[in-house]
């Protein structure tokens, strides 16, 4: 592991330094800066992309990754979103409404998306007509109530592929100069949009010929990492399902029956998407209240209700305060998604307790579970990042599967390796 890092680390220098001495800075730059980076090494498909991930689900609510936009490049964090597609900035165009981010506001090119752009025509209804034809607005919505309006720009990012070369791609992102906070509001700088639509990160990428359209994250409660491209991981190691294709914008997998403690509760016909976006897992209120009923009869005697803790809708205490997970899996059951389609018969996909509850700062156990009716969402069951962790989710839109394994996320892949 460490050497293999090492030797990326070593080659990036040897670029630096040569970079550094023969052509200024400047000119290194206008290299990469060619439409769709065509350099031979961008434009082999095989390429990945990894990023560290930090943050955590609680008590920090959001995991955030570092990316480099503009030229010269300026870091930013966002929130990487498998939930929706654009990928925008906090941007002084100037800013109407800005939250508070990490960095200062991102300053656009001047190189704005007309209204006749595929991907402009992507965030809109077909019958939409642009006030002016020479830019492209677009107003994304959230779950959680919050939104961000803005304009679509071009703009170089830059990008370490995994062969140790960094490559600076010109993609289209929104200047998003009015934002509304949602209820999970946090302070980054905007939101990496991973969705299956055209306008994502990995969708522009893909069409630009560096990476395949395939993202995967692997959450863990310090970090983790995002991964663009498909020489991360040993496909064969991993349970697949087909991703439905029609449903919504989001990475949905199909009518799953809930298992608990290994046992099916007949509750079928769970519409699942998967949400990096979400921190906590939502179940409607039906799905919700049969699954409250299971816990807190397998509870009964053992753990006291907490109704002073108000950091969830539910949370029990002990004899005396939790310090991890760990200590309360023996009063919890595990739960588990039962696919019907799969590659392998019935794939599962499992939650264990540490992946439905929180310790909160009062040393309760709190479900991370929550009533996705109580914020709107009826039709399907959103599993986010609470769930999601200590396992590597890939998103693989080139073969339309979703698939998963449980995995150290907190153990970087090395290049071109698979990781298990
Ligand atoms: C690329 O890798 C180098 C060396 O590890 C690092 O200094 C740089 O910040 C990275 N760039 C991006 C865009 O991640
Ligand atoms: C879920 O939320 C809805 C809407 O607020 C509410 O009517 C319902 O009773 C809640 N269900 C449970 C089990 O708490």
């Amino acid at each position: 592991m460490g050497k293999g890092k090492q030797i990326v680390i070593m080659i990036f220098v040897v670029l630096a330094v040569s970079g550094a001495s023969s052509i200024d800075q400047q000119q290194k730059w206008r290299k990469w800066m060619s439409p769709g980076a065509s350099s031979s090494e961008a434009s082999r498909i095989g390429a990945s992309v990894i990023f560290p991930l930090y943050g955590n689900v609680y008590p920090n609510g959001f995991y955030f990754v570092q990316v480099f936009v503009g030229y010269p490049p300026r870091p930013y964090f966002l929130d990487p979103d498998t939930g929706s597609d654009l990928t925008w900035l906090q941007c002084d165009a100037p800013c109407v409404r800005c939250t508070k981010g990490f960095h200062p506001l991102y300053r656009p090119s001047n190189d704005l998306v007309v209204c006749k752009d595929p991907l402009c025509a992507s965030l809109h209804s077909s019958d939409y007509r642009c006030d002016i034809p020479e830019q492209c607005d677009y107003e994304v919505e959230y779950a959680d109530g919050g939104s961000s309006l803005g304009v679509l720009v071009n703009d170089l990012f830059s990008l370490n592929l995994t062969s140790g070369i960094q490559i600076n791609p010109r993609l289209t992102l929104g200047c998003g100069y009015d934002q509304l906070p949602g209820i999970s509001d946090h302070p980054l700088d905007g939101v990496l949009g991973l969705g299956k639509g055209k306008s994502s990160i990995v969708s522009q990428l893909r069409d630009q010929g560096v990476v395949k359209n395939i993202v995967g994250h692997c959450l863990s409660g310090q970090g983790g990492f995002l991964f663009f491209g498909e020489d991360v991981y040993d496909s064969s190691r991993i349970t697949w399902t087909p991703m439905l294709r029609d449903y919504t914008k989001h990475y949905s997998a199909g009518n799953a029956e809930l298992v608990f403690g290994g046992k099916s509760t007949g509750l079928k016909n769970l519409n699942v998407i998967f949400d990096s976006g979400s921190s906590y897992t939502y179940f409607n209120s039906q799905i919700y209240y049969a699954l409250l009923s299971l816990i807190k009869k397998g509870l009964s005697g053992k753990l006291r209700e907490a109704t002073d803790d108000r950091t969830l809708p539910f949370c029990w205490k002990g004899k005396k305060p939790f310090k991890s997970t760990r200590d309360v899996k023996k009063y919890f059951k595990p739960l588990a998604l039962r696919f019907p389609n799969g590659w392998k018969a019935k794939p599962q996909f499992e939650i264990s307790p540490e992946a439905y509850l929180i310790i909160s700062s009062k040393g309760n156990a709190c479900l991370g579970i929550l009533n996705g009716t109580d914020i709107g969402l009826n039709n399907f069951n959103m599993i986010g990042d609470i769930s999601m962790q200590d396992k590597l989710l890939i998103y693989d839109n080139e073969k339309q599967a979703i698939g998963w394994t449980a995995a150290n996320c907190d153990q970087p892949p090395r290049s071109n390796h698979a990781i298990l």
